[in-house]
């Protein structure tokens, strides 16, 4: 008969096997929780105890799988992203911790009166839109992607946390026509084809249409920025990640986008990895208006002037 090897030798063995990770024990720990279907307390508290002879098999088999690049979450099938449990698959990116970064910016937003309506472009499984919703019970969330398969996960992951969320299929603003939001907040792809950066093992496992985007990686950004008036309320804000050293060229567009208030916000280990910008409100459109006229007027009194 197969012995049943204790949680503590199976974890021993198992950081040994990913020694290559970056995180060996908490990858071991993680997947053996997931065969096991226990919290990570449980493998503190009982080190000693057995685990059968089955689930010992499987363990092995999943560290060859995380050994050869396979993320733990795909491998397990869920991620956490502020603090909910998402399940995730081959067709949603992985939720990345940056990523609470646009969920805290977006956050101050809404709590400093910004609105009562937000959409999250390209939504994945749902993890920005579904932050949004667990922490703001009377938010509209509306969340879209071109992934017919990530909505689904993102519609299961809604219901798994009691959470409303409309889902919508469409490439950008398609989605929506005609609609528009105090807040927008995506996280595009935007890593540039043949990006040094760019993790192998996320290319291999994880979606390309979700993480490569033409024109240096901007391309997405760039539709995001130029249909932000048309789908943000008067004094609406516009809220996207980007990689850190794109900040400069996001906040280019943001402003060609007629956006004002444009903004970068670095990340803890101070790079700038978001970027918001706001819609003008109402009277400052007006005021913005009159000026514009006056300064017309001015160019072409001097251009008429000008021989
Ligand atoms: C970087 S992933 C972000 C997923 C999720 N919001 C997150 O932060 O984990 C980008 C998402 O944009 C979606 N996407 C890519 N191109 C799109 C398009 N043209 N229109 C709408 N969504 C798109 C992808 O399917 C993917 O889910």
């Amino acid at each position: 008969m197969t012995r049943a090897p204790a949680i503590a030798e199976l974890l021993a063995a198992g950081a040994a096997q990913l020694a290559r990770s970056d995180s060996p024990r908490l990858d071991a720990e993680l997947l053996l929780c997931h065969l096991l279907d226990r919290p990570r307390s449980h493998l503190f508290a009982w080190p000693e105890r057995s685990v059968p002879a089955a689930i010992a098999e499987q363990f092995r088999e999943l560290l060859t799988r995380r050994a050869a690049g396979e993320p733990v979450a795909q491998l397990t099938g869920e991620r956490e992203f502020w603090s909910l449990s998402l399940r995730v698959s081959a067709d949603t990116l992985i939720p990345r911790p940056e990523t609470e970064l646009l969920v805290e910016l977006a956050l101050a937003e809404i709590r400093t009166g910004g609105g009562q309506s937000a959409l999250d472009l390209g939504t994945g499984c749902g993890a920005i839109a579904l932050a949004l919703a667990s922490e703001c019970p009377h938010l509209a969330v509306t969340a879209s992607d071109a992934s017919d398969a990530a909505l689904r996960v993102a519609a299961d992951n809604a219901a798994r946390h009691g959470l409303q969320l409309r889902l919508l299929c469409g490439d950008w603003y398609a989605a929506v026509p005609g609609e528009r939001f105090a807040l927008i907040v995506s996280n595009p792809p935007y890593i540039a084809a043949g990006d040094p950066d760019l993790d192998a093992d996320a290319l291999a496992y994880e979606p390309r249409a979700a993480l490569i985007a033409a024109d240096a990686g901007l391309a997405d950004i760039a539709t995001i920025s130029r249909g932000a008036a048309e789908h943000l309320l008067p004094g609406g804000l516009l809220l996207v990640e980007h990689g850190w050293k794109q900040a400069a060229a996001v906040r280019e567009l943001f402003t060609a986008a007629g956006l004002i208030a444009v903004r970068s916000t670095t990340d803890l280990a101070g790079r700038e990895r978001a970027t918001q910008g706001r819609s003008q409100s109402r009277s400052q459109g007006r005021s913005q208006g009159r000026s514009q006229s006056r300064s017309q007027g001015r160019n072409q009194g001097h251009s008429q002037a000008t021989p």
